[in-house]
């Protein structure tokens, strides 16, 4: 039978450049020519594409976003109640006072709150914020932030200065040149990098943007070293949550370490799908967004804070995070067991909730590739990493792990006898950013 995804994804990339707005969603990214591409509708742990083919989602559930599993009654319930009052209206959706409330309740630090719809705008918000109270203008970072000018503007002075920061390949076209040093990338838990960066620039360095834990603990000394930095430095500290937030912890993974930056940014699970990003800090810093002109229309929109409290409320009953964790060490475990007992060399790595392997071996993408075809073929949408969410269940995970095995025999076969011609069906998959035509 033809695959209508595929075929829908082909005519896509002749009407949208890339054929999607997100590079984590394009099949090249999985499945070259054979990613089912499209859903037609989804529901808890479950997807189905536009043939109608249901599959379990063992991937990462909406790119990280949805962690309470697909189309949850309680908040499309919730969201619902508030398009029908109304989404966009002439005056506020009040729900954003309580929402502003429930932050600074959960994060004591912090005083006031701004909102967005995505979390790269949220990071834009919080670096125009925290220019505007530094008074300076260049930024430090850590880790992905997004696609906006001030982040890429890092890939101008040194074309793989973004290789160790998530995405490899970004390219900064259509970034003003004249950004060019104005963004600095330091290597995570590096004190000996993040000081020679910091001796260099630390006149002009206003803002400094680090996301606090995502493949590896944070070592306390790193945290200590860039706060106090920061805080001799007048340097606004940003820490970016819009992946770690909620996973861990209910809130932001910084509330687990001893550090106190001066904004957080949230966005992704804070509501389970929705379009919603929020920029919390301390008054001081905060009040700087009135020296500047930060708006926005959909900004305002009822849906995004409505499903943001409703989705925090639930996985506060909840407390999700404990089950985001426990799935993620069953996951772990149970790729490292299979993986060993095969002899296949291997890695796993990340925070459970986000958790990975590796294949260690020079044909690792297409072993990713194989992978991935032989476990859609039993009707999972799967790769090398598994988001954990409230609908993987110990029996779904032991299931998983179950139907990973007869794959993982292939690979040990084709690793041990160093063949692998006859393995893909299609192409290798994309490791990072690149041109589709
Ligand atoms: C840590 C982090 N910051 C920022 C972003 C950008 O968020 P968005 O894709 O909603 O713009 C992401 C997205 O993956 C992220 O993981």
């Amino acid at each position: 039978m033809k695959n209508a995804g595929v075929d829908l994804y082909q005519k896509a990339k002749e009407l949208i450049p890339g054929g999607t707005q997100l590079l984590s969603k394009r099949p090249e990214m999985f499945l070259p020519n054979k990613w089912p591409s499209y859903y037609s509708k989804a529901k808890g742990g479950k997807i189905w594409d536009l043939n109608g083919n249901e599959y379990k989602d063992f991937i990462t559930m909406g790119i990280g976003a949805c962690v309470l599993g697909y189309a949850d009654d309680d908040i499309d319930n919730a969201v619902v109640d508030g398009l029908r009052k109304g989404n966009m209206t002439s005056l506020n959706a009040p729900e954003e006072v309580e929402l502003a409330e429930l932050f600074t309740s959960i994060h004591p630090w912090s005083d006031m709150v701004r909102y967005t719809r995505s979390g790269g705008e949220a990071l834009t918000v919080a670096v125009r914020i925290g220019r505007a109270a530094s008074g300076k203008d260049k930024v430090m970072f850590c880790g992905y932030h997004g696609w906006h000018d001030w982040y890429l503007a890092a890939n101008l002075s040194e074309d793989a200065a973004l290789d160790g920061h998530l995405l490899p390949g970004l390219k900064p076209k259509g970034v003003p040149r004249a950004l060019k040093g104005t963004s600095l990338p330091f290597n995570f838990n590096d004190i000996e990098n993040f000081t020679e960066v910091f001796e260099k620039n630390k006149d002009e360095v206003g803002v400094l943007v680090l996301e606090i834990i995502r493949n590896v603990e944070p070592n306390q000394d790193f945290l200590n070293k860039i706060q106090k930095a920061c805080k001799e430095n007048n340097i606004v500290f940003v820490i970016d949550e819009v992946t770690s937030g909620w996973r861990l912890n209910l809130g932001g993974a910084h509330l687990l370490y001893d550090v106190e930056p001066d904004i957080a940014v949230f966005g992704k699970t804070t509501s389970n799908g929705y379009p919603f990003g929020a920029i919390i800090g301390k008054r001081k810093i905060m009040e700087a967004a009135q020296e500047s002109f930060i708006s926005s229309t959909y900004w305002t929109d009822r849906v995004g804070s409505v499903a943001a409290l409703a989705t925090i409320k639930k996985m506060t009953a909840l407390n999700t995070p404990d089950h985001l964790v426990k799935i993620g060490i069953q996951v772990q475990e149970g790729w490292a067991k299979r993986l060993e007992e095969r002899n296949i060399p291997y890695n796993t790595f990340g925070i459970h909730p986000l958790s990975h392997f590796s294949i260690l071996h020079e044909q690792a993408a297409l072993l990713k590739t194989y992978f991935t075809q032989e476990m859609l073929k039993k009707n999972y949408l799967a790769s090398t990493v598994v988001y954990t969410s409230m609908v993987h269940t110990t029996e779904s995970v032991e299931e998983y792990l179950t139907a990973c095995e007869s794959v993982f025999d292939k690979i040990a076969e084709a690793i041990e006898k160093d063949e692998f011609d006859n393995l893909l069906e299609g192409p290798v998959c994309h490791s990072g950013f690149k041109r589709l035509n």
